[in-house]
């Protein structure tokens, strides 16, 4: 690995020349220091660029990846920073080249219910923007209020709908991409069926940004619901809470939207954040956000009634219903700020995004009380128990030194991915790889598959100059 250049000044001059001195950061650590990080909370995991470049064209990126595909400079691209694996980070220097000034909405074509984006949209902006001409994009990623579509893209963001509607890459038609060799691509568009050739809209994405950089994207749009409700269900303690998630699935026959699952700690964490009041929580141990929708409002009345039954006939100890935006807004913004609640309250900690098959998550809670009690860690989780996609964070305990939390998560978090893998599972169901977890990625993927992985980058990265060293190494 390695044999990068550095950025020198007469490479300075040529990007200032690309996308204009004012769009060229470098030099000045306190300008850059936000593009030296995502939202992982470790600081291992951040490394300042040698420069920031604001690119604002698929012109000015084919331009500027050329240069460094030349000059074997690394290129890390960068949406708004909400990563959660350190996709973002540009571990071996270079240029971060941050897509925030490709911000806009090019079409919403609403004959063929298709927007075309610019990557550096805010997924909310956009869904606000669509929601005007009564559609939606499906994709509900908990940073909505900042992540950036192309991120979401990038990283095949999951989200709180995923049950229902599936994940991002479900709603992505077609693809411009800026090649790692600066050439420009274009996969896809706006045809619903395409199977000319690869499905290289689909290798594209979830590739976390190291197989290219998206400059505009097609993004499927469904027509709003007419009707949805939102449940949250109490119950004593998590294991009876997660319990009834299979159970929701298996008997009642209806997908909700949701099935998001917070512990009494996570909830209280993020009601502190938020300055929210806890009173009518009550003092359960664990809650179900179930939400639904559909056209006929009686009928998802009727369903999230049958749901509340059932919840209550399982040792649910309370259940009550936010009909209005308003009502079911404050129950969505507890549970989408939980992690960056945490990330404030507990820094020390490792913010986790294990999956298994929805049937076996039962299964999950002991085991995270078993390592919990065997390491000596806060093990508190939250997530999508839906789709069986949990954040269980490991997080220090006060008493305990650094040095000695250095050395514990790593055997943790094998011990946590080892439990995953034994259920069916895997170690991130959403967050990705990046280069959190790249150390952990043979406890669950073989060599044939890692390989293979491996000769698409190199085939399409000669010079693995694009967000080199995340996923995997390359030699
Ligand atoms: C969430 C983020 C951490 O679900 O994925 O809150
Ligand atoms: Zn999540």
């Amino acid at each position: 690995m390695g044999g990068f250049q550095n950025v020198s000044q007469s490479i300075i001059e040529a990007l200032q020349l690309i996308v204009g001195e004012e769009n060229v950061l470098y030099g000045d650590e306190t300008k850059m220091e936000a593009y030296s990080h995502d939202e992982v909370a470790e600081k291992e995991y951040a490394r300042m660029p040698e420069v920031v470049v604001l690119a604002g064209s698929t012109e000015e990126v084919s331009r500027i990846v050329k240069l460094a595909n030349r000059e074997k400079i690394p290129v890390t691209p960068r949406g708004a920073g909400s990563g959660l694996s350190g996709g973002a980070v540009p571990i071996m220097g270079g240029i971060v080249l941050s897509t925030e000034r490709m911000n806009k909405i090019l079409e919403i074509d609403t004959e063929n219910l298709i927007a075309v984006l610019e990557p550096g949209v805010i997924t909310n902006e956009f869904n606000n923007e669509v929601q005007k001409e009564g559609l939606f994009f499906a994709g509900y990623p908990m940073s909505l209020e900042m992540c950036f579509i192309g991120g979401n893209v990038a990283e095949n963001a999951g989200g709180g709908r995923a049950i229902k509607y599936g994940v991002t890459g479900r709603y992505i038609l077609g693809l411009e991409v800026v090649l790692p060799t600066g050439d420009v691509a274009t996969f896809g568009g706006k045809i619903v069926k395409d199977v000319t050739g690869y499905n290289m809209v689909q290798l594209m994405v979830g590739s976390e940004g190291t197989l290219g950089i998206f400059t505009k994207i097609f993004v499927k749009l469904l027509p709003l619901p007419k009707a949805k409700i939102d449940m949250m269900a109490l119950f004593e303690d998590v294991q009876s809470a997660i319990n009834l998630v299979p159970i929701i699935m298996k008997e009642m026959r209806i997908i909700p939207t949701g099935i998001e699952f917070m512990d009494r700690l996570s909830l209280e964490t993020s009601c502190e954040f938020l300055g929210e009041r806890k009173e009518k929580y009550k003092n359960a141990g664990a809650f179900l956000i179930i939400e639904l929708d559909g056209n006929d409002p009686d009928t998802v009345r009727n369903e999230c009634l049958d749901i509340g039954d059932l919840c209550l006939d399982h040792g649910a100890i309370d259940a009550f219903v936010a009909e209005g935006p308003a009502d079911q807004e404050k129950i969505w913004k507890v549970r989408r700020h939980v992690a960056e609640a945490f990330k404030a309250i507990s820094p020390v900690q490792s913010l986790e995004d294990i999956v298994v098959p929805v049937s076996r998550i039962p299964e999950l809670i002991p085991e995270l009380e078993r390592l919990s009690k065997k390491h000596g860690v806060f093990i508190p989780c939250y997530g999508h128990a839906g789709d069986g996609n949990l954040h269980a964070t490991i997080v220090k305990r006060p008493e305990d030194s650094m040095a000695h939390w250095k050395e514990l998560l790593p055997r943790v978090l094998e011990d946590l991915y080892i439990s995953t893998r034994k259920l069916g599972g895997t170690i991130s169901g959403e967050h990705g790889i990046g280069h959190k977890r790249k150390r952990y990625l043979p406890l669950v993927l073989g060599e044939a598959e890692i390989e293979a992985m491996k000769n698409i980058k190199r085939a399409l990265d000669p010079n693995n100059i694009i967000n080199p060293g995340k996923i995997f190494d390359i030699q």
